[in-house]
């Protein structure tokens, strides 16, 4: 089944805005995406009728609130594949990242042990992992990107060797590139590494499924899969998440305290201290029955399509003077075009590119290092969701041709 992007755009009431009294043109759902009613909605209906704290009182509206944020729980899981237990909510993918840094790298990894990154990680992906290297010395290794901007798969391989941990991306939120996490994984086990998988731009656009992937640890965010902000997940194998120490300390994630110590809940909650994002997770949930409803093999498919044309148009009106980095073709490639024209800087395109309503994210995405590999300092984005269609693309080339007349020697 395909989707109809004029007809879901109905459901996204910030889409039926105008900006300097044109058509509001969103290409920025790699930064984070618009939300449907439906998101809206059951947050609105917890907020005025369900709402109190979770897993504490024992009164109707409590017990109606816990229902409805693990129900959240159970269908966020069932989304990617994973049993309810597996799946810790957190505030974002880069909490759920730096809980496996603090939790299992603080234990298991040691001086010397290698944590294998790539170059085109988000900072959330290298941070976390440069912060343990100067607390416990561990080493942190670059696997390089070949000449078509994918994963050199010969150089990871030889990075890996004798490596604890890979911390890879499943797809680029610069170049777009999708990586074939399965293969990736498969390297990893080789050289007897764990892996952890950074699926915030992945679970939004396409199928994902953790168990069938094999990873140890998959991370991704709610507000980029049109949920609200402030979740996110961590999906981990069971026995990882019952050998791991907790990451923060206080309510929820105790079964007992005493003056001396204290002793742990279950799983998940052991790593949920502190009163959840309980309507969050409950908007959260919503995303994920509202993307399912769609079928996410509908969604990678009208993306991919959509990313076609915006690689067909940009070529046929700019090609030759505006960069485009990212994969050719749409093989392994998501719905993310960063372009640069030489000698204007992104700021000023996509200041430009305002003026017409057409919203792209400028800068460096948070990848500097890829910033450097690329050679830039910055580039400028369009990233496509459910709701973008060829008028948007359309949109987008002709105010990218108004940005390069504009600054036109
Ligand atoms: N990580 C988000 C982006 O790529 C914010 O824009």
């Amino acid at each position: 089944m395909s989707l109809d992007p004029r007809r879901l755009r109905a459901d996204f009431p910030q889409l039926a805005r105008c900006v300097h009294g044109k058509r509001l043109v969103y290409l920025d759902s790699a930064a984070s995406a618009q939300k449907p009613r439906a998101v809206l909605d059951a947050m609105d209906e917890a907020y005025r009728h369900h709402y109190a704290n979770v897993h504490r009182g024992v009164y109707t509206i409590a017990e109606e609130a816990t229902a409805a944020f693990e129900d959240a729980r159970a269908t966020v899981a069932g989304f990617v594949g994973a049993p309810p237990e597996e799946l810790v909510f957190t505030r974002n993918a880069t909490e759920a990242i730096n809980l496996v840094a603090h939790a299992y790298g603080r234990s298991r990894l040691r001086p010397g042990d290698v944590v294998v990154v790539t170059e085109m990680e988000h900072h959330a992906n290298i941070v976390p992992w440069h912060q343990l290297a100067a607390e416990r010395g561990v080493t942190v290794r670059w696997a390089r990107l070949d000449g078509d901007y994918r994963l050199d798969l010969e150089h990871l391989a030889a990075c890996l060797d004798g490596a604890a941990l890979l911390a890879v991306t499943a797809m680029s939120n610069v170049l777009g590139t999708v990586n074939d996490v399965p293969r990736l994984v498969a390297l990893a086990r080789t050289a007897g590494a764990a892996v952890l998988v950074d699926a915030s731009q992945a679970v939004p656009h396409f199928p994902v499924d953790v168990q069938a992937w094999g990873a140890d640890f998959v991370a991704f965010t709610g507000h980029k899969m049109l949920g609200p902000s402030g979740i996110g997940c961590l999906w981990a194998r069971r026995e990882l998440l019952e050998a791991m120490p907790p990451f923060l300390g206080g309510g929820e994630m105790i079964r007992d305290v005493t003056r001396d110590t204290f002793t742990c809940n279950e799983v998940p909650w052991k790593f949920e201290a502190g009163t959840p994002p309980i309507v969050e997770a409950i908007g959260l949930g919503a995303a994920a029955r509202y993307l399912a409803e769609l079928g996410m093999d509908a969604v990678a498919a009208h993306e991919r399509a959509l990313t076609a044309y915006a690689l067909e148009r940009i070529e046929a009106r700019l090609g030759g003077r505006l960069r485009v980095f990212g994969p050719h073709g749409v093989e392994g490639r998501g719905g993310v075009i960063s372009v640069a024209f030489d000698g204007i800087h992104a700021h000023d395109v996509s200041q430009v590119l305002d003026e017409d309503a057409v919203c792209v994210r400028a800068g460096h995405h948070c990848a500097k290092p890829l910033m450097r590999v690329l050679g830039v300092p910055a580039t400028a984005r369009a990233s496509f969701s459910v709701y973008n269609d060829t008028d948007d693309v359309d949109a987008l080339v002709a105010a990218l041709e108004r940005a390069e007349r504009f600054f036109a020697p």
